[in-house]
């Protein structure tokens, strides 16, 4: 049973379990624990008395005295840390993973959980708790979703709840973070070449937002995706006078380079032989469907 007001255990003491531990204290959440590894480093102790969170000195006291455990230490670790504290962890607590790790580990965390008759939630973080405190948007699946939902939405939490496979939080968040930290590299070339090529980015950040300046943000992602496959052919011979002049510049096209290949790839779909020119930007699932019919009829990998 998990109480009302429900202690809470971070495993991690860093930037993200600072944040949300110091907005859970300030929504009166009466028992927070932490366990960082290297607990008597300074900056440990003074989040911890900044934030009114108490740090213990091993992982076995913070799992059994919690009631909800939230991982919040490294993507690589997050495996191991789980399959430590699935050792301590009492029967009907909830352990709770924001940790930006894979799908499979979050599987095999879900496992580890459920073994030993707890629930599992996996949390997918979309916004840095340093911006927006502890009210940030979070994506959860995993048996102990819903429960989580319900327990903390009461203290500040943005929560939505997915149903289906309990790792389906990551899974979203790495497809997000395809498209944040593709468009971050892109922009960062974009930056290099303009510096390059001498001219500034006062001038091109009104003219690259141009195209979707009139959309619905949330409508980019399909407007891009369509432009792109609704234009692969023609595009690839141009793409690649821009790397001749990227390399003239001295700058390495790696992300151009990379689109190339993309757009060869889409151009085996022959997608124009099954899209319409104009499609609408909530039809952008026709770019999906058509490729998935090219792929059935001409026995090719969808890759
Ligand atoms: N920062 C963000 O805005 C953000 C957004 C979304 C998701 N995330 C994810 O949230 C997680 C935490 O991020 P963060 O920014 O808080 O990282 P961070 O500031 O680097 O803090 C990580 C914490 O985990 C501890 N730790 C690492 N390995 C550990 C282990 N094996 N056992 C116990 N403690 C361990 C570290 O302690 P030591 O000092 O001892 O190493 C540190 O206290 C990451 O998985 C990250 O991908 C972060």
């Amino acid at each position: 049973m998990i109480s009302e007001n429900p202690k809470i255990g971070f495993i991690g003491f860093g930037e993200v379990a600072y944040h949300l531990s110091k907005g859970l204290k300030e929504e009166d959440i009466e028992q927070i624990l932490a366990y960082t590894r290297s607990a008597s480093k300074p900056i440990y102790l003074e989040r911890a008395k900044d934030a009114g969170v108490e740090l213990t000195s091993t992982l076995d006291e913070l799992v059994t005295r919690s009631e909800i455990v939230i991982s919040a230490v490294h993507g690589h670790v997050a495996l191991d840390v789980a399959q430590d504290a699935a050792r301590y962890i009492k029967e009907g607590s909830i352990f709770a993973d924001l940790n930006n790790s894979t799908p499979p580990a979050k599987r095999q965390i879900a496992e580890a959980i459920n073994a030993q008759g707890s629930k599992f939630v996996d949390i997918g973080l979309f916004e840095p708790p340093a911006h927006a405190g502890h009210k940030v948007l979070m994506y959860v699946s995993g048996d102990g979703a819903e429960q989580f939902k319900k327990i903390m939405s009461k203290y500040g939490f943005i929560i939505e709840a997915l149903d289906g496979e309990p790792h389906k939080a990551t899974i979203i968040k790495t497809l997000a973070n395809i498209y944040m930290k593709g468009v971050q590299a892109v922009c960062l070339e974009v930056a290099l070449s303009a510096h390059k090529a001498g001219i500034d980015l006062e001038i091109l950040g009104p003219l690259v937002v141009r195209p979707v300046k009139d959309l619905p943000k949330d409508k980019e992602l399909a407007f891009w995706a369509i432009r792109g496959g609704q234009s692969a052919t023609r595009k690839t011979a141009e793409l690649k006078d821009i790397v001749k002049t990227m390399k003239e510049w001295g700058i390495d096209p790696v992300m151009i380079e990379a689109t190339i290949k993309r757009l060869n790839l889409i151009k085996e779909y022959k997608l124009q032989d099954h899209l319409n020119d104009d499609i609408p930007l909530d039809d952008y699932k026709a770019i999906v469907e058509a490729i998935d019919k090219t792929v059935r009829e001409r026995g090719i990998d969808l890759r």
